[in-house]
């Protein structure tokens, strides 16, 4: 039987998001109904809203969620009715050239649901990342739910979902922070912090960390930042260097996707360093640079798709480390919400007060 739930939707480009009743299918094979419990605001819910990534409205927001199982589709082994689970946007799919490889966090090809969750009059609704979580119930293709311990809250776990995943992820996974690492953060929002909370977690010995905001260098130094620089005061490529015996950092991480902090992040890198790309930029943006230093500095120059993260490897492990006090996911969440409250958490989001708004569901 499909449910009626209430659900946050956005009908078209630029107009405010609204509260409608949608119709969530029963699962069909390979599906799974989940109840949520949290569900985070990211910039990219916004980006829909604006039509930022396709005009496919009208869209069901939010994706970086925790709920719990609630009905499974008639073929799927491996879930629970009642598991706790996180839901993700790389629900791999083990026959993609990526995954035959053996690197199926850049699955090519990864699983959602196949039915639609609709409006009442049956308008179909393109869920945001393929999740669609700002609603009590939402169907997803089994392989989003990755189960973690229930010990964990829903507004910390499901951060997990994205934004701080691909921060941590751009650290760990893609940047392959190690002990004794220099790193500089270029952007400390959600996502640079995480990036900074990653590298702490790997041990890296400096930690640089570069924002234009004082009260966003305030919060990068608690998440582990060992040296902050205002790059609205300072020049960031010589703060990052003269913090780096300078030499530059091993690992730059950009956090925010714009030429010059990209162009930063490549001259404030040692020789043989790693830039990695996080924030991601928008069609317009170009950058013209001389070739011979790409030759001349040799290292590595990379981009990070959602943390290079595998759900089930990753997920379960920083939760983990969230419960042994090692990873503090739980200062990400500036406030929790009710599923009114996106529009005006958006407002926020845009002018940088919050590092998360959670939208939390009564149980
Ligand atoms: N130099 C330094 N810092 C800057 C600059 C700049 N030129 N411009 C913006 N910032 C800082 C802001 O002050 C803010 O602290 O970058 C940070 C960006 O953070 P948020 O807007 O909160 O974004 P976040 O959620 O962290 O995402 C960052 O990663 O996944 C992508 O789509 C996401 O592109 C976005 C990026
Ligand atoms: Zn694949
Ligand atoms: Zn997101």
């Amino acid at each position: 039987m499909s449910v009626q739930v209430q659900g946050v939707v956005a009908r078209s480009k630029g107009a405010p998001v609204s509260l409608e009743t949608i119709v969530v299918p029963d699962p069909g094979p390979g599906e799974a109904r989940v109840r949520v419990l949290a569900c985070g605001v990211c910039h990219t819910d916004l980006h829909y809203r604006e039509g930022g990534i396709n005009d496919e409205f009208p869209f069901l927001l939010g994706h970086e969620a925790a709920g719990i199982v609630e009905s499974l589709g008639p073929d799927v082994t491996d879930l629970a009715v009642g598991d706790y689970v996180i839901l993700n946007w790389r629900a791999v799919c083990g026959t993609c050239r990526a995954c035959l490889r053996g690197r199926p966090w850049y699955c090519f090809s990864t699983h959602n649901a196949t039915q639609r969750m609709t409006l009442l009059d049956g308008t179909e609704l393109s869920p945001a990342l393929g999740i669609g979580a700002f609603a009590d119930m939402t169907l997803v293709a089994s392989g989003q739910c990755t189960k973690v311990d229930p010990a964990a809250p829903p507004e910390v776990a499901g951060l997990l979902g994205c934004g701080v995943m691909a921060g941590l992820g751009a650290a760990i996974n893609t940047g392959g922070v190690t002990r004794g690492d220099t790193v500089a953060v270029i952007g400390c929002g959600g996502v640079g912090d995480a990036a900074i909370a990653g590298a702490r977690l790997a041990g890296a010995r400096t930690i640089v960390a570069v924002d234009i905001d004082d009260r966003k260098l305030e919060k990068a130094a608690h998440f582990g930042a060992t040296h902050t620089v205002n790059s609205r005061r300072t020049d960031a490529v010589e703060a990052i260097r003269e913090a780096t015996g300078g030499f530059g950092a091993d690992v730059v991480i950009e956090a925010i996707g714009r030429p010059e902090t990209y162009e930063q992040a490549f001259f404030a890198r040692d020789l043989a360093g790693t830039v990695v790309l996080v924030g991601v930029p928008t069609p317009d943006m170009t950058l013209e640079m001389p070739l011979l230093e790409f030759f001349g500095r040799g290292g590595a120059l990379k981009s990070s798709w959602y943390g290079d993260c595998l759900p089930s490897r990753d997920f379960p492990m920083l939760i983990d480390l969230y419960l042994q006090g090692r990873l503090p996911l739980q200062d990400f969440v500036s406030e929790t919400i009710g599923i009114a409250d996106v529009e005006a958490a958006f407002e926020k989001m845009h002018h940088g007060e919050v590092l998360r708004s959670v939208v939390v569901f009564d149980a």
